[in-house]
């Protein structure tokens, strides 16, 4: 455990596909591959087809770089797509197999998901919700997060959907960016046993946040709600009076979908803008190819729809496939730390999408825990959100996947909106620890600074060469960092995805992690600026200067480096407060892990903080050239309290 990325080089380690998984596979003929690559456009016109559309595209593709138009002129829906289109085939079958942290289960069939998810259209439209109007979901894992988005798509008003475990602030933030009247949230919902208290937090964010008109709060956990006259409705309430039907809106294929929030490098999350048509097709065909789907398929996605993942493979890739997909609201280790392998157990999960930082928690856990159920049923795994290592990904496939089932190691991002970097089950010999190659039609590479491919073996950047259906359009409000962070390192065609990777002699893809500010946090996104600003927000702090340290479970944690106000003395006591004050900030997942005290930070002559010095001796790793530095001596006194701080 714990071992880095062995060097591409010298990886001898392979897994072929077997025969009778290559044989039944979806796609099995690696000519696709080529066939994408002669002709993008056709390629990709083609799979359009297979997902419903009112009105045909006039262009498969209009790209003026950096801005893209996919399917232009089509017109679709992709609530339409998720539930309408199913019904023939599948008005019966299971959409949603829902668990409860306490135990209890909930299921729709496709028919039923199609009604809930109209009358909740229904009520939005009755409150005066617009074509366009965005609307903000801050629901845990239950079923109703899913209709909530279904019933924004269906008429047309993108969602912003905002993890239920960020604070009231955080909330705040995005429902101001995105201008939002309207959130959609819960009384409470359970977590390791205890209610978490999310229309409190809803109330608290509130407070700062003027435009916002109504909150539809979901009964969930029964627990007590205080309801502000006017203000506040009961979802259920609402839901008595609408009817069941609701005709899907017509929308253009560049009409936004969704947008969600992401952190970036500095304070303020940017707002990912994604549209309809593009996404769509994208999310679709991935689902089908990487997952394999198939009719009898339970596909377990254990990501929150609180984050990309949720979006397009819990989602809108499944459900538009007909897919039968298990949501679980709680934690893994509740009650006991086999509930993931219960649930499997339970509902006979064919195919299973999770994080490396949860395999490298189960593996910690030990492997008593899987071995107690059942997991026969299990014949695909996937991984995603940040590089896995060998040690893990061997330990998931021999205990989790039986030795048996293929491993799709995923790379994308909340940008890409689908998965770009992923083995085909049916085609790709697996490496532990690569993502293997870029998925057909996407055009990937390794560039140096100035944009040159480097050689097979050497660090780069990881870099797209070419648009892709579902790719980010803008940042919400805000054109100029959507150009600056994405499409101006090299030139304005080509895609910086912040990520360093080494290509090997196979082509194959190693991810090594993000080269900018943005940590990766047990697979949650995190801006050291943010957490940084909340920092210095707080009246004892000067200046703050976070970096991601490595952790053999979360892949990264959190650091921070602090100066003090004058007046304010270093102690534990305060130590612990600014922890919290992140932790209460941000949302909880944003805990820091360690906050040390200093009279200086590493800073250029201009007075910015280097991080990447300050990385360097979180790390305990070689801190490269300082001569730059104000003042050199403080990497040798940060250094020091570096180590004192860990022993
Ligand atoms: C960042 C994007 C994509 C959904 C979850 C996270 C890292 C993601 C992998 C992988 C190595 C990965 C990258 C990327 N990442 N998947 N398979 N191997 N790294 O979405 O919050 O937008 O984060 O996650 O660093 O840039 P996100």
């Amino acid at each position: 455990m714990g071992d880095k990325i062995i060097d591409p080089q010298s990886e001898e380690m392979k897994f072929e596909p077997a025969e009778d998984f290559v044989i039944n596979a979806n796609i099995n003929d690696p000519g696709i591959y080529k066939k994408a690559e002669e002709d993008p456009e056709g390629f990709w016109g083609e799979l359009a087809g297979e997902i419903s559309w009112f009105k045909e595209w006039d262009t498969v593709l209009e790209w003026e770089p950096p801005h893209v138009k996919w399917f232009n002129g089509g017109k679709l829906n992709a609530s339409y797509n998720c539930l309408d289109a199913n019904i023939e085939k599948n008005g019966d079958k299971t959409a949603i197999i829902w668990e409860g942290e306490m135990g209890e289960v909930r299921k729709y069939t496709y028919r039923e998901l199609l009604a809930e998810t109209s009358r909740f259209a229904n009520v939005l439209k009755s409150m005066g919700v617009k074509k366009g109007d965005i609307v903000t979901i801050y629901l845990p894992m239950i079923p109703e997060v899913v209709i909530a988005m279904l019933a924004c798509a269906r008429i047309g008003a993108p969602h912003s959907v905002v993890f239920a475990a960020f604070s009231g602030g955080a909330l705040c933030n995005r429902i101001s960016d995105a201008k939002s009247n309207l959130v959609i949230t819960c009384d409470g919902y359970y977590r390791r046993g205890k209610i978490v208290s999310q229309k409190q937090k809803v109330d608290e964010g509130l407070n700062s946040c003027g435009q916002l008109k109504n909150v539809i709060v979901v009964q969930h956990a029964k627990n007590e709600v205080t309801m502000s006259e006017n203000r506040d409705l009961w979802w259920h309430e609402l839901m008595e009076e609408a009817e069941p039907e609701c005709e899907a809106a017509i929308m253009d294929s560049e009409d936004m979908l969704f947008l969600m929030y992401t952190s970036g490098t500095t304070g303020k999350p940017k707002g990912i803008v994604h549209t309809t048509g593009g996404y769509m097709v994208g999310t679709h065909i991935s689902t089908k190819w990487i997952f394999d789907l198939k009719d009898d398929d339970i596909y377990w996605c254990t990501a929150d729809c609180g984050w990309i993942t949720g979006h397009s493979y819990l989602v809108y890739g499944p459900l538009s496939n007909g897919t039968t997909i298990v949501m679980y609201e709680g934690a893994p280790d509740y009650p006991e730390k086999d509930r993931f392998w219960e649930i499997v157990e339970k509902h006979k999960v064919t195919i299973l999408y999770t994080a490396p930082t949860a395999i490298r928690t189960f593996m910690k856990w030990g492997t008593e825990w899987p071995k107690k159920r059942d997991l026969s049923t299990l014949r695909l795994l996937g991984s995603v959100g940040e590089p896995i290592n060998p040690g893990a990904w061997l330990w998931y496939h021999e205990n989790i996947g039986q030795g048996k089932c293929p491993i799709v190691d995923t790379w994308w991002q909340t940008e890409t909106g689908m998965i770009m970097i992923s083995p085909l089950p049916g085609i790709t010999t697996t490496k532990p620890g690569s993502a293997t190659r870029p998925f057909p039609g996407i055009k990937a590479a390794v560039l140096d600074e100035k944009g040159n491919k480097v050689s097979p073996g050497q660090d780069g950047f990881l870099a797209i060469c070419n648009p892709w259906p579902s790719m980010v359009r803008t940042i919400h409000g805000n054109e100029q960092r959507f150009i600056d962070t994405y499409w101006s390192k090299w030139d304005n065609k080509t895609y910086f995805a912040g990520d360093g990777a080494k290509m090997d002699y196979d082509g194959y893809f190693w991810i090594s992690g993000r080269v900018d500010d943005i940590i990766q946090v047990a697979a949650h996104r995190i801006g050291t600026a943010e957490v940084e600003s909340i920092l210095v927000a707080h009246p004892a702090v000067a200046e703050a200067g976070v970096v991601g340290k490595l952790d053999e479970i979360k892949g990264e944690v959190i650091w921070c480096y602090v100066i003090l106000k004058t007046g304010f003395e270093e102690n534990e006591e305060l130590k612990k407060e600014l922890i919290s004050h992140v932790a209460k900030n941000i949302g909880p997942f944003a805990r820091p892990q360690m906050l040390i005290f200093s009279d200086d930070l590493p800073k250029t002559r201009s007075g910015k903080i280097m991080r990447r010095v300050l990385k360097a001796i979180a790390n305990n790793v070689d801190t490269g050239d300082v001569t730059t530095l104000q003042d050199p001596d403080v990497v040798a006194t940060l250094k020091e309290k570096t180590m004192k701080a860990q022993n």
